[in-house]
Parts: structure tokens; C-alpha cells; sequence
């Protein structure tokens, strides 16, 4: 098993597909990630599975990986159990989770703009526009550069989660690209693929980073660092107030202009 634990999760899943399947029992999405050079240890231990859950996990895999022996398994984590675990974020983290709240909310009025979404319209050109802007300014200038450029610095740039996590934030840039592009031809069903695509990439990741990456985060980041980082976002904050400001109303503006059709989906 000791040889397993330090086997890349791809490299295991390619030879025993069953342990994806399992993996994603415990909602643990290594089967889709792009990147999965992550060890099979490191995933255990970045997911904070109770102790309960991990000592499951472990003897499940090992009756894949190696069915019928005898094996040793590690000792789980002493952690409290996942099940009655509330995450509770430093404050820097919970700045991150609340920029997220704006962007759900952008993302959860999104299906509306683009069910009725004409483009031969002015005015719906306009408002895919102010949409685009929301994105690239908002979730990606503000947010992902505060992730990016000081957040991820704290840690070894070359781990697997910050690659799979800068991976989908140049996914989502493509697909923006892509629907600029498309708006600019006029293409409404191009708009549409493109930012249903963003909004698939984003809804994810952003699961990703508050319920695994910052709980992570959190867990090895000393209190000096937190300090720091409260600090640093807070001078990007100051930075963009003005901008905060305005494309929070847009949001807000956007729902009222929705809320018919979004509490439908709700
Ligand atoms: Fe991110
Ligand atoms: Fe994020």
C-alpha cells in the first residue's frame, strides 16, 4: 500500500478504474481533473476526510489494488470528522469565499441573459458586454490576480492542486475570449456555447476552492502569513474600490432585471 500512496492518482485510476469510481464516491473529483499527478497520499490528506472516512477509503483501495492480501494501512489523520465539520475560514480566506458569492450570483442570472439573448439586439449586445466586462474585470483582474499573484505565491508553485487550479482559471480565459469574439460577429449561438462553458469551468472551480483548496490553505498557512495576506488584499481592495462598488450594483441590477426567472430555477 506504501507504494500505492506514493503513486501519482492518474497513474493508479489508468490501472484500476474502479478506484475512480470510488474516489468520486467520496466526491473526490480526481477523474475529471486535467492535471493528476497529485500522489494518492496528498489527496487523502487534501481532502480532509474524517478519520472514519479515510480508514474506509484506504482499506476499499487496497481491496482494489491489491484484492485478497493482507495489507498494512496508514494511520488516519486524528481530525475531527467531516461529517459535523463547518468550514470555518481564516479572514483573508473568507474575503475569497465572499468575492465567490458575487460571482455565483452573476453565474445564477446567466442562463436568463442568455435564454433571451438576440443578437441582431443593440441593447442585448450591450448587456453581454457589461456580462464580459463583469468577468474580466471582476472575477478575473480582481479576484484570480488576488489568487494568482499572492495567494498561490505562498506556496511551492509547483504543486499539482495550484496547477490544476491555474488551469481552469486559463480555461475560463479562453472560453471569455471566445465569446468576445463571437459577440463581435454577432454569433448568438457562439456567445451562448462560450459563456455556458465559462459558467461550467467557474461553477466548479470556485466548489473546488471552498470546500478543498482554502480549508487546505487555511490548514498550513501560519498566523504571520494570514496576517499578511489579510493586509495585502486589503490594499487590492482599496485599489479597486470604486470598481467593487460598481460591479456589485451590476449584479444586483442584473438580478432585479432576472428575478422572475431566477427564482423559477431555484
Ligand atoms: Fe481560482
Ligand atoms: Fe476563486
Amino acid at each position: 500500500m506504501e507504494k500505492h500512496l506514493r503513486t501519482p492518482i492518474k497513474e493508479i485510476i489508468g490501472k484500476y478504474p474502479p478506484v475512480g469510481a470510488l474516489l468520486e464516491e467520496y466526491r473526490i473529483g480526481c477523474v475529471p481533473c486535467s492535471v493528476g499527478t497529485c500522489l494518492l497520499a496528498d489527496i487523502v490528506e487534501i481532502h480532509n476526510l474524517s478519520p472514519e472516512d479515510e480508514g474506509t477509503l484506504m482499506a476499499r483501495i487496497a481491496g482494489i489494488v491489491s484484492p485478497g492480501q493482507a495489507v498494512a494501512l496508514p494511520e488516519p489523520r486524528d481530525r475531527r470528522p467531516a461529517t459535523t465539520r463547518k468550514i470555518s475560514y481564516s479572514p483573508p480566506m473568507k474575503a475569497l469565499v465572499e468575492e465567490h458569492g458575487h460571482i455565483q450570483r452573476f453565474l445564477a442570472v446567466l442562463p436568463a441573459i442568455l435564454d433571451r439573448f438576440d443578437a441582431r439586439s443593440e441593447a442585448d449586445r450591450d448587456l453581454v458586454r457589461g456580462g464580459l466586462d463583469f468577468i474580466r474585470s471582476y472575477a478575473d483582474r480582481f479576484h484570480h490576480a488576488k489568487e494568482e499573484d499572492i495567494l498561490f505565491a505562498c506556496f511551492d508553485p509547483g504543486l499539482d492542486i495550484l496547477k490544476a487550479m491555474r488551469e481552469d482559471h486559463e480555461r475560463g480565459r479562453a472560453h471569455v475570449r471566445a465569446a468576445v469574439e463571437a459577440l463581435a460577429r454577432c454569433d448568438g449561438e457562439g456567445v451562448a456555447a462560450s459563456l455556458q462553458g465559462y459558467a461550467g469551468v467557474l461553477a466548479e472551480h470556485i466548489k473546488k476552492e471552498d470546500e478543498i483548496l482554502y480549508p487546505w490553505m487555511d490548514r498550513n498557512l501560519s498566523m504571520h502569513q494570514v496576517g499578511e495576506l489579510f493586509e495585502r488584499f486589503r490594499a487590492v481592495d482599496e485599489r479597486f474600490a470604486e470598481d467593487l462598488k460598481k460591479y456589485e450594483s451590476f449584479v444586483g441590477r442584473l438580478e432585479d432585471a432576472h428575478a422572475e426567472t431566477i427564482s423559477e430555477v431555484r
